[in-house]
């Protein structure tokens, strides 16, 4: 059987449930709002963009981003694999079509807060070449960003 080709699709009026019905492990539900919180949150912040992360034809995550107040950072907003089909390498290509994309939005530079525990994305952010700030938000998220 051939890889599966992780594609960002818009989501539309057909595939909003099947979306919001993706979801971490329990475990993890700490790391990552659900993903009907996040839809609903985006329309309240219309400079936000979210797309459903697809392997071939199969709905697997979710990714949402919006600009940073300077204009040239992209602050990745929320991102999950569904429970189901994490370690399918699906996380790192949807990580990597993301960021292939900013620079001709012009983005210089990608961000992201993290909340910090076992379990939680910081060891995969590393991997895909993210690094700390050493900056820690209120909310006790920790800081990374990958110039692009
Ligand atoms: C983090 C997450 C998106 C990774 O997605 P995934 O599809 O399982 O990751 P991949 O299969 O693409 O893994 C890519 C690499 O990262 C590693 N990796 C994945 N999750 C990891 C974790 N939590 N800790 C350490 N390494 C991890 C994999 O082992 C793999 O390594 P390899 O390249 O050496 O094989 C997924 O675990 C998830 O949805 N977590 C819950 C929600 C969450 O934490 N979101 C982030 C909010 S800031």
């Amino acid at each position: 059987m051939s890889t599966p080709i992780v594609s960002l699709r818009e989501i539309t009026a057909e595939t909003v449930r099947v979306i919001c019905e993706l979801e971490p492990h329990e475990a993890q539900s700490g790391f990552v709002a659900p993903n009907a919180v996040s839809i609903a949150q985006a329309h309240f912040n219309l400079a936000a963009v979210f797309r459903a992360i697809y392997a071939d034809e199969e709905p697997v995550g979710f990714i949402m981003w919006r600009p940073e107040d300077d204009g040239a950072s992209c602050f990745l907003w929320r991102f999950m694999i569904d429970r189901r089909h994490q370690g399918k390498g699906y996380g790192r290509d949807a990580i990597g079509l993301w960021l292939e994309g900013l620079p001709q939005q012009g983005y210089k530079l990608a961000t992201l807060s993290y909340v910090p525990g076992n379990g939680g994305p910081h060891a995969f952010y590393l991997a895909q070449g993210f690094r700390d700030t050493g900056e820690t938000h209120a909310n006790g998220e920790r800081v990374m960003e990958l110039a692009l």
